[in-house]
């Protein structure tokens, strides 16, 4: 897969973990910055990745900011983004199966590069479960995405 993937300064120490984590399960990863500690908004690092996803330029992808919420809050703006905060294995596998989460969304002031790493092959190992109770809640979402 190509996965997206960006920071803004509070969560780019963790970005190269996380870009070498992709790279080592096998996966593309396309590099939407941030490039430099320069302070910088972490709505607009969101919206390049969830653009990315949208316009099928890369099939999953990654956020991260200082703590991982406001990168979170900012993604799950965007019609068709299934971003959350996953700081342990279990959600970041289940959210792709039960929840069909596109987004991973990581604090890098939060977690260190080896957890970021086994996090990552969680999320990008599962796949969703496109059936039953968990296709049907799936698709309530996206009725709220419309309605609301
Ligand atoms: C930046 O200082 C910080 O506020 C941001 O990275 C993030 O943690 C917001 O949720």
């Amino acid at each position: 897969m190509r996965i997206a993937i960006s920071s803004d300064h509070g969560g780019l120490p963790l970005k190269d973990a996380v870009i070498s984590a992709v790279k080592k399960l096998g996966h593309e990863a396309l590099d939407l910055g941030t490039f430099t500690d320069a302070s910088v908004d972490y709505p607009d690092f969101s919206e390049k990745v969830g653009q990315a996803l949208l316009e099928k330029r890369a099939d999953r992808g990654i956020v991260i900011c200082g703590s991982g919420v406001g990168a979170c809050i900012a993604a799950n703006k965007m019609k068709g983004i299934y971003a959350a905060i996953c700081h342990d294995t279990y959600s970041a596998r289940q959210g792709v199966e039960h929840d069909n989460m596109n987004v991973l969304c990581l604090g890098g002031r939060v977690i260190g590069p080896e957890l970021a790493g086994e996090l990552v092959g969680a999320f990008l190992s599962a796949i969703f479960l496109n059936k039953g109770n968990y296709l049907r809640r799936v698709e309530k979402v996206q009725k709220m995405e419309d309605h609301f």
